[in-house]
């Protein structure tokens, strides 16, 4: 298949496409024109043609203007480029993208970015599949670019990069996918430990009374109504050569089923809540892709993973408990049982002397409601992580949008009888839930809350984001350890 990049700002539509559609006698343009073809960008045609001819299929695909196009465009359109390839069963595709006459330095990225949307688009869940259908057709990816000069090193050194990423990635949707009777918070650890013995990082797995050692009374509290007991996952990755002090510990909240605890959730909210991991799944993918691409600073990856069930030793709405930190905490709907378990796991994220931590966790649907599905919330206390997540988030094209702590609503969290409450007003919902982490976290310790509840999870595959587990916010992680690089 041979993909060619359009820009919609374009008099022309560059030299393959004038070069092919002259071979083809006008059988391009003439698709292009019936399709309404302008190159917006997203915008998609398909032209097939004979089968006695080299080229099966071309695939036409709208950048948008020039001047707003970045390195995501080229990643949608290398996702796009290689779902339709497979679903095609083409064997090898040829993808041109025109010169943006960028300056030299920034002229691979858009390569690299089509490259990182290929190995990101090519990703299908079929372990429980019986028939598992068509497996990946396309074996070879060669592209073309008018771009003058590419320079081989700093190529091989951004592909390497994004095949790190997206290893992570597909872990993370792998983790996400798999079903909540096989996904118990066990096999999340065992995972985890597949994962260090993998790369060689350190693990260590808290179970339910090394948690009690712990005085990790909340998150033990969420998983008492299950039959699966919760466990602490703990990984650290050490550089072989650290060239930065930082020592940056990601926490997740790893609900492998959230069905609410006795404050039931309604059947249509509760099919999804295989994904309450999602949190958890990132920061597994994020300690993946930083073992294979080996960043100079200590990471530590904590994920809090437990099954929130209803049952006669569940928690009731009214109980109070007390976790690692010391704060007491009533608890009036046993739905909100992510913070509960992020409470204690942040409190044993401090215990590792971190010099800043920042939490995943798919927190609240108010958060939903707020962004929409495909932007997370990112509630962050500290301006110099906000500065640096910023950074990390444009690199990876994954959407967040910062929002406020805003610290007036604080008094829909006072509780009559305990320290706090576990609920506030439904209005300002994914606020109120950074409030309770917040109290949580030490205010000398800089850090972040990145409430990931829409974008780990997609209803529809578009560009190179699959339907199901999306991996949100692995490749942001991952970018995030490595900022320190160029400075070093
Ligand atoms: N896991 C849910 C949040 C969620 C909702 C994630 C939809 C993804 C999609 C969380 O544990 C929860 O139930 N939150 C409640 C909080 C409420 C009880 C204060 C919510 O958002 O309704
Ligand atoms: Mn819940
Ligand atoms: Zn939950």
């Amino acid at each position: 298949m041979v993909g060619i990049g359009v820009f919609s700002d374009h008099t022309d539509r560059g030299p393959v496409f004038a070069e092919l559609d002259q071979e083809l006698d006008g059988a391009l343009s003439q698709c292009c024109s019936e399709e309404d073809f302008t190159g917006k960008p997203g915008q998609q045609v398909i032209v097939s043609l004979p089968s006695k001819s080299a080229v099966r299929r071309v695939f036409i695909y709208g950048l948008g203007e020039q001047t707003s196009y970045t390195s995501e465009i080229a990643r949608r359109f290398g996702g796009d480029l290689i779902r339709v390839a497979n679903r095609t069963s083409a064997a090898a595709i040829v993808a041109h993208i025109p010169d943006d006459n960028s300056v030299e330095e920034s002229s691979i990225q858009p390569i690299v970015a089509l490259c990182e949307g290929v190995f990101l688009g090519n990703y299908r869940y079929t372990s429980y599949l019986s028939d598992k259908g068509r497996s990946p057709t396309v074996e070879h990816l060669h592209i073309a670019s008018t771009q003058g000069g590419v320079n081989e090193t700093a190529f091989h050194t951004g592909i390497q990069r994004v095949r790190a990423c997206a290893q992570g990635v597909n872990l993370a949707r792998d983790l996400v996918n798999m079903p909540p009777n096989d996904l118990v918070p066990s096999r999340l650890a065992s995972e985890a430990e597949a994962l260090a013995t993998r790369h060689q990082l350190d693990c260590t797995i808290l179970h339910a009374a090394d948690l009690e050692r712990e005085e990790m009374y909340l998150h033990l509290g969420v998983g008492q109504g299950s039959s699966h007991e919760p466990k602490l996952i703990h990984l650290t990755y050490t550089p072989k050569n650290k060239t930065s002090d930082r020592v940056i510990a990601f926490v997740g909240k790893g609900l492998t089923f959230d069905a609410g605890g006795l404050s039931l959730k309604p059947p249509d909210a509760m099919m999804t809540m295989k994904i309450d991991m999602g949190g958890a799944a990132a920061v597994l993918g994020a300690m993946e892709g930083i073992a294979v691409s080996q960043p100079g600073c200590i990471v530590h990856g904590i994920v809090g993973a437990a099954e929130n069930m209803p049952d006669g030793a569940a928690i009731r709405p009214g109980d109070i408990i007390t976790g690692k930190k010391g704060i007491s905490v009533e608890i009036l709907n046993t739905d909100a049982e992510g913070r509960l378990v992020l409470a204690d796991a942040l409190a044993y994220a401090q215990d590792q002397k971190p010099t800043e931590v920042i939490n995943l966790a798919t927190l609240t649907g108010a958060c939903i409601v707020a962004l929409g599905t495909n932007t997370a919330g990112a509630f962050i206390r500290d301006e110099d992580i906000y500065t640096r997540l910023k950074q990390a988030w444009e690199i990876s094209g994954e959407k967040f949008w910062r929002m406020p702590l805003s610290l007036d609503l604080r008094e829909n969290l006072e509780s009559d009888v305990a320290d706090i409450k576990n609920i506030g007003d439904r209005s300002g919902g994914a606020i109120t839930a950074g409030l309770f982490l917040s109290e949580f976290v030490d205010q000398t310790v800089p850090w972040a809350h990145l409430d990931v509840a829409g974008p780990v999870f997609a209803a529809k595959a578009r560009g190179y984001i699959p339907k199901g587990g999306t991996g949100f916010a692995v490749r942001t992680l991952v970018e995030y350890t490595h900022l320190d690089d160029h400075t070093a």
